[in-house]
C-alpha cells in the first residue's frame, strides 16, 4: 500500500494548539501523507495559532459566522467536510477534543467509512449539561472512532467502562504538553523571551512583570448570562480589595463573553482587558502570573506544569487529575467562592505554596510519538 493519507482536522484555537505538534510530526514522517484541514470554526483566534506554529493548511472550510448557532455551524460543517472527503479520499482522519468540529468530522468520516482516531478521548464529567455542549460532543465521538488516544489512565478507564475494546485504546499523554514543552524550551532563550516581553509591553504597562497579577480566561457556554455576571462581579470586587494586584484578562471573541465583560470590567484601573493573545505571549503570561482563574480546559492542563495554582470557575471538571494533584480547585462561577479562593491565595503563603507545586499529570511531552506509532501499527495490520 502507498503511504496512508491522514486528514488532520482542527477548527478552534485549542484544537489547533493541540494538533500543531502532530501536524508538524506528520509533515516529516515518511510513513504517512499529511492532509491538514482547518474547518475555520474560529477565525482570528485560529489564525493566530496557524501563524505562530507555521502550520500548513491544505484545506480551509471557512465556516465561521459571527454569533453562530450550534445547529447552523453543525450543518455547514458536515456538508463541507463530506464534500472534502469525497474529493480527497483520505485513508484515516484525526480529530481532537470535544468541539462541534470534532463531532461533525467524526460523523462525516463514519458515514464514508473512513476510520478516525480521537485525540484526547475519554474525558468525562458524567453531566451532559456541563460543559455544554462539549460533554455530548466527546461522548458521541467515542462510538464513531476507531482508535482512541486517551491522555491519562483516568480517561482510559472511562472508555473501557463504555466497552470500547481495550486494543483500540492508547494512553498517550495530552499533546498540549508536547506543545508546551517545546514552547517553554524556546522561551528559555533570553533573546526570544525579550521579543515576547516586547510584544506584551504593547498591550500591558511597561512594568507588567513587576507587580503580582492574576491571569483570567473564560468562555464556557453554560456560564453565559448569570455565570458571567457573577464572574465579573467577583473580579470587580477583587480588583477593589487588592489595588496593588493586576487582573489580566485576554477576552474571548464570543460576543456572549465580550459584551458583559467589557461592560462590567472595562473601566477599572487594575483590570486589564486584552484581545485574545497569541499562544506564545499567553504562555509567557502563564509563566509570569501569580495564579490563574479560568474555565478553560486547556489552561487547566498547562498551568499545573508551570507551577501555577488554578481556580476553575466551573461546577464540574473532566480533568480531575489536576484536582487530585492539589494544583487545581473548583470554585464554580460563584462570586463568593471566587473572591474567597483568590483572596486566600493572594494573602496566605502556606495555602499558595501547597497549590503551586509543579506537577503535571497530563503528559510527558511524547504524546505525538505514541499516537503516530499506534496509527502505523493500525495500518501494518
Ligand atoms: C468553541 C468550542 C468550545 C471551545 C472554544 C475554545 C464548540 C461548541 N465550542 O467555543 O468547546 O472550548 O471554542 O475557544 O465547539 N469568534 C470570533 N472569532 C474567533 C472565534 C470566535 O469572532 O476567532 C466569535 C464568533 O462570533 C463566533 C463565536 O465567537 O460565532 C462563537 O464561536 P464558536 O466556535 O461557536 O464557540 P466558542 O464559544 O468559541
Ligand atoms: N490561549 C491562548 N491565548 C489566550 C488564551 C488562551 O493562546 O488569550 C491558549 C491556552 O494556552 C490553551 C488554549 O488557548 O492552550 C485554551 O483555549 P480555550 O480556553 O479557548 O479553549 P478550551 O481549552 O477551554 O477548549
Amino acid at each position: 500500500m502507498s503511504r496512508p493519507k491522514i486528514a488532520v482536522f482542527f477548527g478552534t484555537r485549542p484544537e489547533a494548539i493541540k494538533m500543531a505538534p502532530l501536524v508538524t510530526a506528520l509533515q516529516s514522517d515518511d510513513r504517512f501523507e499529511l492532509m491538514s484541514v482547518s474547518t475555520g470554526q474560529h477565525r482570528e483566534m485560529l489564525d493566530q495559532v496557524v501563524d505562530i506554529f507555521d502550520l500548513p493548511v491544505h484545506h480551509d472550510l471557512d465556516v465561521m459566522t459571527p454569533g453562530q448557532t450550534l445547529a447552523s455551524l453543525s450543518s455547514k460543517l458536515i456538508g463541507k467536510i463530506d464534500q472534502l472527503l469525497e474529493s480527497e479520499q483520505p485513508d484515516f482522519a484525526l480529530v481532537q477534543g470535544d468541539t462541534t468540529t470534532v463531532l461533525m468530522a467524526s460523523l462525516a468520516c463514519f458515514y464514508r467509512r473512513i476510520p478516525t482516531g480521537h485525540v484526547e478521548a475519554g474525558l468525562r464529567t458524567g453531566d451532559m449539561t456541563s460543559p455544554f455542549p462539549e460533554e455530548a460532543n466527546r461522548v458521541l465521538a467515542t462510538p464513531l472512532s476507531t482508535l482512541h488516544f486517551a491522555p491519562t489512565s483516568v480517561s482510559e478507564k472511562h472508555l473501557l467502562d463504555e466497552r470500547v475494546p481495550r486494543e483500540r485504546v492508547f494512553v498517550t499523554g495530552n499533546t498540549v504538553i508536547d506543545a508546551l514543552h517545546l514552547e517553554v524550551e524556546r522561551q528559555n532563550d533570553p533573546k526570544i523571551a525579550a521579543e515576547i516581553d516586547a510584544q506584551l509591553t504593547e498591550v500591558l504597562p511597561a512594568d507588567w512583570r513587576e507587580k503580582r497579577f492574576v491571569l483570567i480566561t473564560g468562555h464556557r457556554r453554560e456560564n453565559f448570562g448569570g455565570g458571567f455576571e457573577s464572574i465579573c462581579a467577583a473580579i470587580a470586587e477583587l480588583a477593589a480589595k487588592f489595588p496593588d494586584v493586576r487582573f489580566v484578562y485576554p477576552v474571548h471573541l464570543n460576543p456572549n463573553v465580550q459584551g458583559p465583560v467589557e461592560q462590567s470590567l472595562g473601566n477599572l484601573d487594575n483590570v486589564l482587558l486584552l484581545p485574545p493573545q497569541s499562544y506564545r505571549p499567553f504562555v509567557a503570561l502563564m509563566r509570569a502570573c501569580t495564579l490563574v482563574l479560568t474555565d478553560s480546559g486547556g489552561v487547566q492542563e498547562e498551568a499545573p506544569g508551570l507551577g501555577k495554582p488554578v481556580l476553575v470557575m466551573r461546577d464540574t471538571t473532566e480533568r480531575p487529575e489536576g484536582v487530585d494533584a492539589g494544583t487545581v480547585r473548583l470554585v464554580g462561577p460563584v462570586r463568593e467562592n471566587i473572591v474567597d479562593g483568590v483572596s486566600e491565595l493572594l494573602t496566605d503563603s502556606a495555602a499558595y505554596d501547597a497549590m503551586a507545586t509543579s506537577d503535571n499529570p497530563y503528559g510527558d511531552g511524547h504524546a505525538c510519538d505514541r499516537i503516530l506509532q499506534a496509527i502505523a501499527d493500525h495500518f501494518a495490520k
